[in-house]
């Protein structure tokens, strides 16, 4: 074959090899369908269709998007940088907090700094810090970030029906403080935990036997068909109820409950208030995503929580000296190296598709299913 004039064999191969790779993405495309469990209603498809919502905007539909990190773990910086600027948002930085810098005149009252881990204390006071900075700057909506996130690539069609579920849940939420400027999200919510690692739905809590009778059915909605919702045995974070179910590739979006982790949660002006109110005034005396669960299991102040599992934000365990992982546990207690970084439960990790993104190359699942 002379160079520089193909082959009919590798012309032909090559335009079939197109056609076949279109056709999967369409097929393949990240859409899904939404169902409701209890009174399933149907959902309608509605003007966001013609025009983009305000969820595929920099900011992924709230007015900022915050992240909690220590100055000095400029390597954690590097990566969220890279990975929200290849996915379409910014950033805002919040400096973490070194639990030993704060005086225990401003310790919350219960903290006890014999039994309790420093780190404990500076991972609480970084995000009451980030609740009071939205508080003071008056901003309406906020979702905040801790500095080890990883994500799916279609992160924002993610959002998007979320944000159809979340609206759907919220009918029967108290209306006493809508927010006050149009969420795409609905209006009627204080915070959106959409990172957590542990999720025990309400209904399979002692307490929930304690709430009001007409308030008691269960309330979730259904996302089918999400591609980007792994199979089993990758799909975790059930605490109290076993995947098998639900359809595979369910996604569920609920009103929590008890979770675990305080991965990423957004909070409205209302939420950044209630939420200043219990975990900045309030005493405390248990790790902070313990305490924020509280928050939205008790309904504190009327709080009204959304959440979603799986996650669509879930901490990455890069390649490395694994004592990097965490900055809540001490550096030099383990130094072993991990060879290969890895995400629970997000299919097309960020992260992992990096080099991917950067070439203009379709993303990859992190397990062959
Ligand atoms: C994104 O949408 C939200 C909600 O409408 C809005 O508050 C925010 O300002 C928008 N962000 C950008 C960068 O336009
Ligand atoms: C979580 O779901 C899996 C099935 O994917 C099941 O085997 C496991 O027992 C469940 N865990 C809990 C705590 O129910
Ligand atoms: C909402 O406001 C009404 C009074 O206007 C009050 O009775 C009710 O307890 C409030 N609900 C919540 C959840 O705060």
């Amino acid at each position: 074959m002379i160079a520089g004039r193909p082959s009919i064999t590798f012309v032909v191969a090559t335009v079939v090899f197109v056609f076949v790779v279109i056709t999967f993405m369409s097929s393949g495309s990240v859409r899904s369908q939404l169902r409701t469990t209890s009174k399933p209603t149907k959902l309608k498809a509605s003007a966001e269709k013609h025009s983009k919502s305000d969820v595929f905007n920099a900011t992924l539909g709230f007015e900022k998007v915050f992240v909690i990190g220590l100055p000095e773990r400029s390597d954690k910086r590097d990566a969220l940088t890279l990975m929200s600027a290849l996915t379409g948002f910014k950033l805002s930085w919040i400096d973490g907090v070194l639990g030993k810098t704060m005086s225990d005149k401003a310790l919350p009252l219960g903290w006890n700094r014999e039994t309790m881990q420093d780190s404990n204390l500076g991972s609480w006071r970084g995000h009451v810090n980030t609740m009071r900075r939205i508080v003071e700057d008056g901003i309406s909506s906020a979702l905040i970030l801790e500095d080890d996130m990883d994500w799916d690539v279609h992160v924002k069609t993610e959002l998007e029906q979320f944000a159809s579920a979340a609206r759907t849940l919220q009918k029967d939420f108290h209306r006493n403080q809508s927010l006050e400027s149009s969420s795409p999200y609905g209006q009627d919510w204080d915070m959106l935990w959409l990172g957590s690692c542990v999720t025990t739905f309400d209904e399979h809590l002692p307490e929930h036997l304690k709430i009001a009778e007409e308030e008691r059915n269960p309330r979730k909605v259904l996302i089918f068909d999400d591609p980007t919702v792994p199979l089993p045995p990758h799909i975790l974070a059930n605490g109290s109820f076993s995947w098998d179910d639900y359809p595979p590739r369910t996604r569920i979006v609920y009103v929590p409950g008890d979770n675990v982790c305080s991965f990423a949660y957004a909070l409205s002006a209302s939420g950044a208030k209630k939420a200043l109110h219990y975990m900045g005034l309030e005493g405390q005396y248990k790790p902070f995503d313990n305490h924020l669960s509280d928050l939205c299991r008790l309904r504190l102040d009327g709080m009204r929580c959304v959440s979603v599992v799986p996650s669509l934000f879930v901490h990455h365990r890069p390649k490395g000296r694994i004592s990097a992982d965490s900055d809540i546990n001490k550096a030099g207690q383990n130094e072993e190296v991990r060879e290969v970084g890895f995400t629970e439960n997000i299919v097309y990790s960020t992260r992992l598709n990096l080099g991917n993104l950067l070439r203009g190359m379709e993303p990859e699942k992190q397990w062959a299913e």
